[in-house]
């Protein structure tokens, strides 16, 4: 029986220059997507998959975030006493109990890895999760679950993993691909964002990550990597040179790469189709606008 994943970590840090000005004042992981915010759809991921903690690594300005899951007792009352209950149950989702949430800081910009290494003392000697909420995935089954299921069978660590177009691949960390068994993969190596010449395949790093409480140690042992900065994906390769398995998990689910602007374009798009009370007027309007563009052309 492998140990039970219950924490997971957030890297929140991040400056979101590419939402500039937006994110001058409005952290990233604030932003919407139809009504809830990116970190929302990341938390109920979580959630979903049994983990019970939450840390979050944030940088200044990220406040926001904090009051975010905190309890809102004014707004709480003011619903309750305009008999709007099921807004209040909609604002109860975004509740977090006491203890379970925890806010570390990271202080410089040191890359993923780093992050993740300033999360060490709250994950002890156990499995951990990482979730980035700039990938977003709609899922029957939401990714976290899928992964937490299979890795109950591999152990070891395990990454979400996706086929991306080969010119793309150099935005990524890269498997390299030892077995292909269908959803799993075995692993015997990763490269974070490698030229296009040398990428050992198309199979991308999504992120969604199990590890080990090794890959902690190797973080802070290793040494800057790609854009000179400490990779995740240099930590968990590292495992694999120690002889320990690795697997990658090809999940069932769209991605979304929120970190952009097209695909934050996208998602809203696809979360607005995929909801009841919005799908009618949605795609009557998107039908119209493509109507319109194929007469201009
Ligand atoms: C990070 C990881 C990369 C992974 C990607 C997935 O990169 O370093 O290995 O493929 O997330 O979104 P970033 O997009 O933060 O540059």
């Amino acid at each position: 029986m492998k140990n039970k994943i219950t924490k997971a970590i957030f890297p929140v840090a991040g400056l979101g220059t590419r939402f500039l000005p937006a994110t001058k004042s409005v952290p990233k992981e604030i932003m919407t997507l139809v009504d809830r915010p990116l970190i929302q759809y990341a938390i109920d991921e979580a959630r979903a998959a049994g983990i019970k903690e939450f840390v979050f690594v944030t940088s200044r300005g990220k406040s926001a975030l904090e009051d975010y899951f905190d309890h809102a007792p004014e707004l709480e009352a003011a619903l309750r006493r305009s008999g709007k209950d099921e807004l209040l149950e909609v604002l109860k989702s975004t509740n977090m109990e006491s203890g379970a949430i925890a806010y570390v800081r990271q202080h410089r910009a040191m890359g993923l890895g780093h992050a993740v290494s300033c999360a060490k003392r709250f994950i002890g000697n156990e499995p951990f999760a990482v979730i980035l909420p700039d990938d977003v995935i709609a899922a029957e089954t939401p990714c976290l679950q899928q992964m937490v299921e299979a890795y109950a069978e591999t152990g070891g660590c395990m990454v979400a993993a996706m086929e991306v177009p080969p010119e793309k691949a150099s935005s990524y960390g890269v498997l390299d691909i030892k077995e292909d068994m269908g959803s799993i993969v075995s692993v015997k190596g990763m490269v974070e964002k490698p030229k296009a010449e040398d990428a050992p395949s198309n199979l991308a790093v999504i992120g969604r990550y199990i590890l080990t409480p090794k890959v902690m140690n190797n973080l802070n042992k290793i040494d800057k990597g790609a854009g000179g900065e400490i990779q995740l994906t240099d930590a968990i390769a590292e495992e694999i040179r120690q002889g320990r398995d690795v697997f990658g998990y090809r999940f069932r689910g769209q991605r979304f790469d929120c970190g952009s602007k097209a695909g934050f374009l996208q998602a809203t798009v696809a979360f607005g189709l995929a909801r009841e009370d919005l799908r009618h007027e949605l795609a009557a309007y998107l039908d119209e606008m493509v109507s319109l563009r194929k007469a201009a052309q």
